[in-house]
């Protein structure tokens, strides 16, 4: 008579908390969503010839915080690269470069 009441017990631990667990587990990954996905670009991407401000000008990187493109023009800069600029069709999403180039605008002076 004692253990089947210890076997309800558990039981009734069990189905206490079983289904919920995993569910929560991948509710507490980092949400990415709180740093804006153009400056995540940036950082990965552009930081190296223009810098974190985008004034840095490597080997004559342009000086984004001067830059007067349109964001369509800026779009097709990234996408297509010009002289030593890397075109980045091939390496970012079109979401992606959409937001850098939205992001890169907030530089400016
Ligand atoms: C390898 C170094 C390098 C990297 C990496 C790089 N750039 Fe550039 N970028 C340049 C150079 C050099 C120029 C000037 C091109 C020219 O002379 O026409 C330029 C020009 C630009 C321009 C044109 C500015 C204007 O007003 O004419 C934009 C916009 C730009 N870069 C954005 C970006 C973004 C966004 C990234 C990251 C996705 C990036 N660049 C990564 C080197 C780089």
């Amino acid at each position: 008579m004692r253990k089947i009441f210890a076997l309800l017990s558990v039981m009734l631990m069990l189905s206490a908390c079983g289904g919920e667990t995993p569910k929560m587990e991948k509710n507490t990954v980092p949400k990415l969503s709180d740093v804006p996905l153009g400056k995540l670009v940036y950082k990965k991407n552009c930081v190296l010839c223009h810098g974190a401000k985008g004034n840095m000008g490597l080997n004559g990187s342009f000086d984004l915080t001067t830059s007067k493109l349109t964001l369509e023009e800026r779009i097709n800069v990234i996408t297509n690269g010009r002289n030593t600029m890397t075109p980045y069709k091939s390496i970012l999403k079109e979401n992606e470069i959409k937001e850098v180039a939205e992001y890169i605008e907030t530089l400016r002076k």
